[in-house]
């Protein structure tokens, strides 16, 4: 294989592998482990944290320099890419500072906290000629991809109708306190919905043309945008709705043969609703719980696909939807199962496509165009809540073929 591209700072001849860094090392920067450690072609050489304490947790035990700050961290000299996996409201100055430095960047969702911050890094990183992928999204969910090639395949014709229900208790996990300030992109709709848009989108082709939306916040001891209703209205006159509740009554596992969105299996929740049991803990309490769930997640290959709720898509000769082993296609001719592989996650697939985008220059389905398209749909969705009106669209993108 050759040598990565890495412009102003290119990688020696015999480099043949990604050397990434992670800034940011918390539940979705710990999240990233299992997939750089199964690809035969990346590897992590570095960790930047602004917490002491996860400083010295880290220590040598993943054989990866461990630095206070991203600015240290790009002085790595061995470093292709970053994983940019800071809080939300911090990745557009990290986004630039990686550019700046010549690092090909994948940053978490949502991209920024609006669209103009987003619109920033996707000028910088394309003005200095550098990959700068959004991901990780449930839209890398192997049953996403098959859907879409199902519906690209054409037997089906075309896609009409879309709609994805995700009811979980994410209001009430442990949080840091911007996670539920809309202003700094937190709350389900920037934070969840930024998941279900891009299902949609990827299954509808990309190209919204408006959205009708309303958000609600509805627990006087957990504020923030806990649920929405949210209706896409596509160029080609598909439409779809992406529903979500947060607030943990109902859990949208017990629609989906009880697997969770890793693809683990969860037993039905029997309990009173989260919250309900009286004062919440202190902020730094949960900050250590939030460390301590992120600790603990796995996030590598499960034994079903990951149910990031219940999506049915119609299409004019038929309906698709997920099943434990893969996907149900119910047709004229009857009902049939598509079993899908397990042992690649949705992380592998991120990873996969920074690596493919950066050393092969293959065209990647989740640049930053479309985490900006992404982004667009949640800003709409947010500001028709408020107005009530419809909001029309003005930087959409299409799937990009080949991707
Ligand atoms: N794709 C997913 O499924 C997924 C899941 C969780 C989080 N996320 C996204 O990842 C981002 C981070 O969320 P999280 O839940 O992992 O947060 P987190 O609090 O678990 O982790 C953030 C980490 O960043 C560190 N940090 C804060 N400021 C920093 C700085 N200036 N420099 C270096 N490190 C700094 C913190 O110490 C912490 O360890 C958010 O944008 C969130 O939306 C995505």
């Amino acid at each position: 294989m050759k040598a990565l591209e890495n412009p102003g700072n290119p990688a020696p001849a015999t480099a043949s592998r990604l050397r990434l860094g992670i800034a940011g090392f918390g539940t979705a920067g710990r999240s990233m482990l299992p997939a750089i450690a199964a690809h035969p072609g990346c590897e992590l050489v570095a960790i930047a944290d602004a917490s002491h304490s996860l400083r010295e947790e880290i220590g040598g035990a993943l054989g990866a320099a461990v630095y206070p700050s991203l600015a240290s961290m790009l002085d790595h000299r061995d470093l292709d890419a970053v994983y940019i996996a800071t809080p939300t409201e911090l990745h557009l100055e990290h986004v630039l500072l990686a550019v700046a430095a010549k690092k090909h960047v994948l940053v978490e969702k949502p991209m920024a906290e609006n669209l103009q911050r987003a619109m920033a890094m996707a000028v910088a990183a394309e003005e200095a000629g550098l990959v700068c992928l959004v991901g990780h999204s449930h839209g890398y969910d192997m049953p996403v991809k098959a859907m879409r090639d199902l519906i690209v395949g054409g037997t089906l014709g075309r896609v009409r109708m879309v709609n994805t229900w995700c009811y979980s208790d994410w209001m009430h996990r442990p949080r840091r306190v911007d996670e539920l300030d809309v202003r700094l992109g937190g709350g389900v709709t920037y934070r969840q919905g930024s998941h279900q848009f891009d299902i949609l989108r990827l299954l509808c082709g990309g190209m919204v043309r408006s959205v009708r939306a309303k958000t609600f916040d509805w627990r006087a001891e957990r504020r923030g945008i806990g649920a929405h209703m949210v209706f896409l209205d596509f160029e080609d006159g598909a439409a779809a709705t992406a529903i979500y509740n947060g607030y943990g009554g109902f859990d949208s596992a017990a629609l989906c043969f009880n697997i969770g969105e890793s693809g683990f299996s969860q037993p039905p929740r029997t309990g009173p609703r989260p919250g309900a049991d009286g004062p919440r803990m202190s902020v730094q309490e949960e900050l250590r719980a939030k460390q301590e769930r992120a600790r603990n997640a796995n996030w590598g290959p499960s034994p079903h696909p990951p149910f990031f709720g219940l999506t049915v898509v119609s299409c004019e000769r038929g309906d698709i939807r997920q099943s434990p082993q893969g996907l149900t296609v119910y047709t004229d001719e009857g009902q049939r199962d598509i079993p899908l592989a397990t042992d690649r996650s949705p992380r592998d697939l991120v990873l996969a496509e920074l690596y493919d985008a950066i050393s092969r220059k293959a065209p990647a389905l989740h640049d930053a165009r479309w985490g900006l398209a992404n982004l667009e749909v949640c800003d709409a969705a947010i500001a028709s809540s408020a107005s009530g009106s419809e909001v029309l669209l003005r930087h959409q993108v299409r799937v990009r073929p080949g991707a």
